[in-house]
């Protein structure tokens, strides 16, 4: 296990982040959460006013920024030069502008960099939506989990606004749907890649998918 790299990757609303989490702390690895590295870039741009259209301008910020992130999975703490925006990061207003952050190709290219020495240390549960096609499709275990819409508007409604009903849904669906649209455009993972095991966990409860995950990873290693 020295060396392992666990890959997972999903939409939104597929339970990735915490599922990962669990593995690495039932695992003993380190967790990287990619998404928390776009979303600080796209909190930074809004913070210095620049304009989300000025590629250059994005992919110097990308280039120059200094991003922390814990690797205890069980910490979230997220800076970047120096501002703490573990909470800032998951607000509204970030969900619905970092699909645009992420589209820049040089801004990827950049973070999937930063990304790739993560991985090349090892002994890392590695999260996002183009880990298992690109940050690390070497890796030797590659995971996609999927859910159906509904199960990911569900979940994610439940986790903003504490109910399922008409209204909650309603506000989830740009942070899931449209933002999934958005991010398919540059990055596979609607489906899985060849090598890549597919977890549907549509019907499944958190430990079921966790099980299910440990079980894969014992599999390959
Ligand atoms: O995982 P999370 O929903 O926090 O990701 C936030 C955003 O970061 C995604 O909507 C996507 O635009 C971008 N992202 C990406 N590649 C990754 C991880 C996230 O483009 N590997």
């Amino acid at each position: 296990l020295d060396r392992i790299v666990i890959a997972i990757d999903g939409p939104s609303g597929s339970g990735k982040s915490t599922v990962s989490r669990r593995v690495a702390a039932r695992l003993g690895l380190g967790y990287l959460d990619t998404g928390a590295t776009y979303r600080a870039v796209a909190w930074a741009a809004l913070d210095r006013g620049l304009d989300l259209e000025d590629g250059a301008a994005l992919t110097a910020l990308a280039t120059s920024a200094v991003i922390e992130q814990s690797p205890d999975p069980t910490q979230d703490s997220v800076r970047i030069d120096g501002a703490d925006v573990t909470q800032a990061i998951r607000e509204q207003r970030i969900s619905a502008v970092v699909s645009k952050v992420a589209g820049n190709l040089d801004v990827r290219k950049e973070l999937v960099r930063r990304q790739q020495e993560v991985a090349a240390r090892g002994r890392v549960v590695i999260e996002g939506r183009d880990i298992t096609t690109v940050v690390a499709p070497d890796a030797p275990v590659r995971i996609l989990l999927t859910a159906d819409e509904r199960a990911r508007l569900e979940r994610r409604a439940r986790e903003l606004h504490g109910t399922t009903d008409d209204a909650a849904i309603a506000a989830t669906h740009d942070s899931i749907v449209r933002r999934d649209a958005d991010d398919s455009k540059v990055a596979s993972f609607l489906t899985a890649a060849e090598g890549v095991v597919e977890v549907d966990t549509s019907a499944l409860g958190l430990d079921e998918v966790v099980a299910e995950v440990l079980r894969v990873v014992a599999e390959r290693v």
